[in-house]
């Protein structure tokens, strides 16, 4: 059954996400351009006629998701009005032709630069019932179309990309190929974004990038966003990722000195503790550079902490590089962490090299995590019968609790009212395990008088 949608149809789009937050910003902003034809959001799959995907690229699962994913749809379909099915994302950029010959359920491939031709492509589908693949690396038209398109994100805590792509190439990673070379938005255009979120009722932003921290337009650096969106009154905390070692500069160190909505956790990715396995990745910085980057930080600020990222079984990396990463992870004792073992990706340096056996692989990996989850226990224990500033987002799913981050993004379930959504407010923690804080919030008692 071919899909036609007539202008008089309800035209309601399904927008499932995977990979980074860039990906959550883009999926977003993707709505806000197909509302321009008439499409609505549902989260009720039976109802959709337009089923979108965005997706990532950046291990092997990612990938095996997509297909997974459409496999399902195209089963709780069979015996329906066949939807729209557009992937996007990073699969969508790699993979394009290949992928509408291995799913021939998909119909509209269109990649993360080419997001500005979405409605133009559909309607094109919509009259020749052609197979669309649009992968072209157009990032400069497609943020100039975006910035006349109101950003309608009104959560409490909303994303903010402000520089996409990379030039940098680390041997393992996809992005370089998936996203392009490094662009930076223009800072007004940036900044204008923010104050539209904040008059939507966004509280604090995040802003981000593949590599957010090299974001450079005609000299203005990240440091001076912070600066420019600290003084949006509406913003009470500002966070950015993900950041790279070699870019973390002075300028912006120094704003952790001065600013007073600029979180204290910083997820800075090292992937390995071991310069040999770093100069095989081609990370271009060193662990060297890493520990004065933490020193500075932390003698600007004490409160400051790192998350970081790990790439586990890199082809090279033997025991004693394996043992470096482990040492690195008890000295700098990071909160909150991301580690995965290496995963081959088509087209990168690395994937030509011998990976090591699965079995070491998984054994260091096990090792890894159980010290990373012992920090963050070790972390949340620290905050018991503390007071932290959370700031409230929404209900939790069961609805009687509400659900905020403190400062250092860790998850606080507490009791709250409607009223306290979007404010920062003060909890006492009285429990905690590896992942979330629970808590009761203080108010400042009125005086009463006799
Ligand atoms: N630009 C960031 C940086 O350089 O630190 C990283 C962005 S990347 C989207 C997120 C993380 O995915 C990386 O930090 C890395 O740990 C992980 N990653 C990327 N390629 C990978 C691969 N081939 N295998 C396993 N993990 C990978
Ligand atoms: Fe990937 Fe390296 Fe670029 Fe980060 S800096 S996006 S890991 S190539
Ligand atoms: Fe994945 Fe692309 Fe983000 S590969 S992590 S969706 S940049």
């Amino acid at each position: 059954m071919v899909l036609k949608l007539t202008p008089k149809m309800n035209k309601k789009i399904f927008i499932k996400t995977f990979g980074c937050q860039m990906n959550e910003y883009d999926s977003n902003r993707i709505f806000d351009t197909v509302k321009k034809i008439g499409f609505i959001k549902t989260k009720n799959l039976e109802e959709t006629n337009c089923y979108l995907l965005n997706t990532c690229h950046i291990r092997d699962k990612a990938k095996d998701k997509v297909y997974h994913d459409i496999g399902r749809i195209k089963k709780k379909f069979r015996s329906k009005k066949k939807p729209l099915v557009i992937v996007t994302g990073c699969v969508a950029q790699a993979e394009n032709e290949e992928m509408l010959k291995r799913e021939p359920y998909i119909d509209l491939v269109i990649g993360p630069q080419a997001y500005h031709k979405i409605n133009d492509k559909i309607e094109e589908y919509l009259n020749n019932q052609k197979k669309i693949d649009e992968t072209e690396f157009d990032t400069i038209s497609k943020f100039n179309y975006l910035r006349n398109i109101k950003n309608s994100s009104n959560s409490t805590s909303s994303f903010l990309t402000i520089q996409e792509g990379c030039d940098k190439f680390c041997h393992f990673c996809v992005v370089p190929f998936t996203r392009g070379p490094e662009y930076s938005r223009p800072f007004k255009e940036i900044i204008d974004e923010a104050k539209i979120l904040a008059a939507n009722g966004v509280r604090e932003i995040t802003l981000l990038g593949q590599n957010v921290n090299a974001y450079n337009y005609n000299s203005f650096r990240l440091s001076n966003i912070i600066f420019e969106i600290e003084k949006i009154p509406e913003i009470l905390r500002i966070r950015y990722t993900t950041s790279h070692p070699v870019d973390m500069t002075n300028d912006l160190i120094e704003v952790y000195g001065v600013s007073k909505k600029l979180m204290p956790l910083i997820h800075l990715p090292v992937q390995s503790g071991s310069d040999k396995v770093l100069k095989l990745m081609n990370r271009k910085h060193k662990i060297k550079d890493y520990f004065e980057i933490y020193k500075k930080l932390k003698e600007i600020n004490s409160a400051i902490e790192f998350s970081s990222d790990f790439i586990i079984g890199y082809p090279g990396e033997d025991d004693s590089d394996f043992k470096k990463t482990l040492d690195l992870i008890k000295k700098l004792r990071f909160i909150n962490s991301y580690s995965f073992i290496f995963s081959p990706r088509p087209g990168t340096v690395a994937s030509r090299s011998k990976l090591i056996d699965k079995e070491t692989s998984t054994k260091r990996l096990e090792i890894i995590q159980k010290e990373l989850f012992n920090n963050q226990i070790k972390m949340n224990k620290s905050q018991e019968n503390n007071i932290v500033d959370v700031l409230v987002e929404n209900k939790t799913k069961e609805g009687n609790k509400f659900f905020g981050r403190s400062e250092h993004m860790t998850p606080v379930i507490f009791d709250a009212n409607n009223d306290d959504v979007g404010k920062i407010v003060k909890v006492k923690i009285e429990q905690y395990n590896r992942n979330t804080l629970f808590g009761r919030i203080v108010r400042k008692s009125k005086l009463r008088v006799a």
